[in-house]
């Protein structure tokens, strides 16, 4: 996430994984035949090329990834490229065909179905874009729904909607029907249900897609502000860009089944794999993604000691502004120590996506 790294948040990938997914398929089509694809010849053919020759269709292709603790893990792409079927592949809402799947080092692939209801309801929470709300319930009774069937008792589980329902902002509208909220607040409802369960990982597909932009730039905000404050795990699925780059502390960019690139907004930004991410990533104001410690350079005599200071996490936007203020360089600080500088010929270089400093270029 992109928010300011303070308060109670965990530190991303400090600890073991908690979704660790390796080599993982889902092919859809005749099972006897979709379980022989990952190991055939047929494998590497393009998904239009695979569904002609075989019936089937390749939705996730060999894809491997860990979710961190804590981190904001997103997964980006075109429609049809099968963040879907991966993310409902998680939970086994969707059986995979081959790979392995594990939580909490725990093996997915070998629950049986009340361990996975178990996984679905406190442990990996599926917020849909259709919030699925109960249209005669009251906003705290939807909220509350998910402990219901967990057997929650009534009075708790009112108390815990009740803070659920605060959580996301929607105090005094408890007694309302979904009818009565806008598209934003029936959101907020449905997030509300989900973090109610308290689940380790929130799984999210496309939550916001059909909310109009202000909308969904405040609720990017909110699930910003949750992050920021709980810290939890957040599996993001988008096909938007600029929503990945808003949210994800790392994103893996899907095409046509397979990851094309896994890494950081600025490693994906700054560093395009191939030219499919290239083109993807060529219209992203490079100034908002790329930090200070890609365009900075060493200081010289007496650099070090004079001028604003950033953290090297800083945007080149904001060095423009410090730069811009105190007309000199200014110093990329980390815990006390100067690392280098970034003067306007460095910042402007990552706004006209020419080479950085540190030699890892920007250029389109
Ligand atoms: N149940 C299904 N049966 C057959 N093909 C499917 C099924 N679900 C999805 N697909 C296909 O798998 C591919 C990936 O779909 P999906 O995961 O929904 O992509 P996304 O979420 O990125 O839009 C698409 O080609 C889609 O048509
Ligand atoms: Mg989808």
């Amino acid at each position: 996430m992109n928010a300011p790294s303070t308060g109670t948040a965990a530190v991303p990938g400090t600890d073991s994984p908690v979704f660790a997914v390796d080599g993982l398929w889902k092919v859809f089509g005749p099972r006897r035949k979709a379980v022989r694809i990952p190991e055939s010849e047929y494998a590497s053919l393009p998904a239009a090329e695979l569904r002609e020759q075989t019936g089937c269709t390749a939705a996730v292709r060999d894809v491997t990834f860990d979710v961190r603790k804590g981190e904001v893990f997103v997964v980006m792409g075109l429609s049809g490229s099968g963040k879907s079927t991966l993310v409902r592949c998680m939970t086994r809402l969707i059986e995979p065909t081959a790979g392995s799947l594990s939580i909490d080092g725990e093996d997915v692939l070998a629950m049986d179905a009340a361990r996975l209801r178990e996984l679905r309801r406190h442990r990996a929470a599926m917020v849909f874009q259709h919030f699925g709300l109960l249209p005669h319930r009251t906003v705290l009774d939807n909220v509350a729904y998910g402990l219901e069937i967990q057997g929650v008792s009534r009075i708790d589980r009112r108390a815990k909607a009740a803070e659920m329902v605060a959580k996301v902002g929607l105090e005094g509208l408890e007694e309302r029907r979904p009818g009565q909220l806008s598209g934003g607040q029936q959101q907020r409802v449905g997030l509300a249900r989900a973090l109610a369960a308290d689940p380790e990982v929130l799984l999210f597909d496309e939550p916001f897609s059909a909310l109009d932009p202000l909308i969904r730039r405040e609720m990017q905000d909110e699930v910003a502000r949750l992050h920021h404050e709980e810290g939890r795990t957040m599996v993001f699925i988008t096909h938007d860009l600029t929503e990945a780059l808003r949210l994800g502390d790392r994103i893996a960019l899907m095409r046509d089944g397979k990851i094309v690139q896994l890494g950081t907004p600025e490693e994906i930004v700054g560093s395009p794999a191939d030219d499919y991410v290239r083109d993807f990533v060529r219209d992203v104001p490079r100034e908002q993604v790329i930090t200070v410690r890609s365009a900075m350079r060493p200081a010289v005599a007496g650099e070090a000691e004079h001028g604003p200071a950033l953290a090297p996490a800083a945007t080149v936007v904001e060095a423009i502004e410090a730069v811009a203020r105190c007309g000199g360089p200014a110093r990329v600080v980390d815990r006390g120590r100067c690392l280098g500088v970034v003067d306007d010929a460095g910042l402007l270089a990552v706004v006209a996506g020419l080479p950085t400093p540190d030699g890892r270029g920007v250029a389109a």
